[in-house]
């Protein structure tokens, strides 16, 4: 059965572009409620590893020191259904191939500096929820 918890996190690029707030009223707009939030900078070290599962891909090297580049907002989100559905709201990784509306095409600036991240299933969201949050209340 599809699992109740999602994690996300605002990139640098919207928190640079002052987009926390607008990206937030969406994520609300969407049917999610914020359960944990945290606004914190990575060092490349933690980024590499929260990134761990692209090691191999050639975009590795960017992406870490992208994330690592600046501010970011993490959080925990719940609504039924809510690995699926959020990586429907937040559209394409590939923001000129994000369908209208969705958070990416509103707020991403290319396809490293997408704006948001969505956990892919929901073992994930797990594993990324409590790298980042130790207290978490049980959903
Ligand atoms: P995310 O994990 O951040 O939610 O993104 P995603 O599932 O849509 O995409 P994924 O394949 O997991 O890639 C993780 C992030 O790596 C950056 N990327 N850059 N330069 C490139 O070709 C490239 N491809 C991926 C993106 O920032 C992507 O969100
Ligand atoms: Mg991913």
């Amino acid at each position: 059965m599809a699992g109740k918890i999602t994690f996300t996190m605002l990139k640098p690029d919207a928190v640079e572009a002052n987009n926390i707030g607008p990206i937030l009223a969406k994520i609300n707009e969407g049917g999610f409620r914020i359960v944990a939030m945290k606004y914190l900078r990575l060092s490349p070290e933690q980024a590499g590893q929260f990134y761990a599962v692209h090691k191999e891909r050639p975009f590795y090297g960017e992406l870490v020191s992208y994330m690592s580049s600046g501010p970011i907002v993490a959080a925990v989100l719940t609504k039924d259904n809510a690995v699926a559905d959020f990586r429907k709201l937040i559209g394409a990784t590939d923001p000129t191939k994000a369908e209208e509306g969705t958070i990416r095409k509103m707020f991403a600036k290319s396809i490293a500096a997408n704006a948001i991240h969505g956990s892919d299933s929901d073992e994930n969201a797990q594993i990324e929820a409590n790298f980042f949050f130790s207290q978490l209340e049980r959903f």
